[in-house]
């Protein structure tokens, strides 16, 4: 039975290669020519190079009817196999040709339009995308702080939201002081919290005198917050500067002499300074510093010799150590640099005014 069924299957697939044969043997020339002139039509109708690659298959490709009369030549009767040969042999060599050629047209083709369409106009202006930049009272800080470090200074900051004891109190600021009212300043609910925003960037005086021994020498940049109506020369949130030094032997020269390398470092080497005798409760003796600058007179801040009290509520020896304090509001010093005479104009952040600075926006 299953000797049977294989014999069978031998003879099916005898005789079918023999039908095969036959209908390759029954090519004409004529029929090969056929064979060609529809490659090369359909070579020639390619109109691009997906195109012509559908036509590789059919027609130029291994599974092609030129392909395959190739392939039956080797069963082909000897004598006729040379002539015919010739012919299929002629037939391919145009079919490849012409193949080819068609191929290399469409590439140089494609590629012209590739350049035109992807063509990139080096000579339209680049668009700029714009990149942000610092606000004019950051560079005025960062200059700042960079005076003081070269001067062998330390950055110190301190929390905008400040303990009401380092705010007032450990500054010898009287429970009675009219600045401790809410009139003066932002005090936080609940009040038994005894947290207000600070009003001032002196506790970070105190802040660094219970954390650090003697000699100290920090420059303590920040916000500030007082209970003002903005106008053209106030601002309920502005900034200050703190200057504050504790070492053996310093003397009021040394605050004056400190704050005229300030103003010259900042208004240009024509400035001219000076302390008026004045009162804060951190600093005995204490002054206001003015500067003249444009022809006229100008208010800049506070400073004084830091009051024995103070250094004592720090465990500092008065006897022992001496230091100055100074404290400056930056957007005052950047309106007088800049000739700016609204303070809205720093506040408000519109950078058609931030941008005249240099500031880095594009
Ligand atoms: C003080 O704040 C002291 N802590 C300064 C000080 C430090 C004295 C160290 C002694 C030793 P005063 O309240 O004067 O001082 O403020 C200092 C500066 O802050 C002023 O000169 C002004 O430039 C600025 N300032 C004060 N209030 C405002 C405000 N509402 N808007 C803008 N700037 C202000
Ligand atoms: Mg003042």
């Amino acid at each position: 039975m299953l000797q049977a069924q294989r014999r069978s299957r031998y003879f099916t697939s005898v005789s079918q290669g023999i039908a095969r044969i036959s209908i390759i043997m029954t090519l004409t020339p004529a029929d090969i020519e056929e064979i060609a002139a529809q490659a090369l039509a359909a070579i020639a109708a390619a109109i691009d190079l997906d195109a012509l690659k559908e036509v590789r298959i059919s027609h130029v490709g291994d599974r092609s009817a030129i392909a395959k009369a190739n392939q039956a030549l080797g069963s082909m009767e000897v004598s006729a196999r040379a002539e015919f040969g010739k012919v299929i042999g002629k037939a391919r060599g145009a079919i490849n040709a012409a193949f080819e050629s068609r191929q290399s047209a469409l590439e140089s083709e494609r590629d012209a339009r590739v350049l035109v369409e992807e063509r990139v106009d080096v000579s339209i202006p680049a668009q700029r995308v714009p990149r942000g930049g610092l606000h004019p009272l950051t560079i005025l800080t960062n200059e700042i702080c960079d005076l003081f470090l070269g001067l062998g200074y330390r950055v110190a900051e301190g929390p905008e939201l400040e303990a009401e004891w380092l705010n007032f109190d450990a500054l010898n600021i009287p429970a009675d002081h009219p600045a401790r009212t809410m009139q003066d300043t932002f005090f936080i609910e609940p009040l038994d919290s005894h947290l207000v925003l600070r009003t001032h960037t002196s506790p970070v005086q105190m802040r660094t005198m219970l954390e650090e021994k003697p000699p100290i020498y920090v420059i303590c940049p920040g916000r500030t917050y007082r209970a003002d109506e903005l106008d053209a020369t106030h601002t309920p949130v502005f900034s200050q500067v703190e200057g504050l030094v504790i070492d053996k032997g310093i003397t009021m020269a040394d605050l004056k002499g400190t704050l005229d390398h300030f103003a010259r470092s900042i208004f240009g080497p024509e400035v001219k300074t000076r302390l008026r005798p004045s009162f804060f409760p951190f600093t005995e003796p204490s002054a206001e510093v003015d500067f003249y600058f444009n022809g006229r007179w100008v208010e800049w801040g506070g400073c004084g010799m830091v009051n024995p009290k103070v250094l004592r509520a720090a465990g500092i020896d008065p006897d022992m150590y001496s230091g100055f304090a100074f404290g400056m509001g930056l957007e005052r010093t950047l309106m007088v640099r800049h000739g700016i005479t609204d303070m809205h104009d720093i506040v408000e952040g519109d950078i058609r005014f931030t941008q005249n600075f240099g500031s880095g926006i594009r």
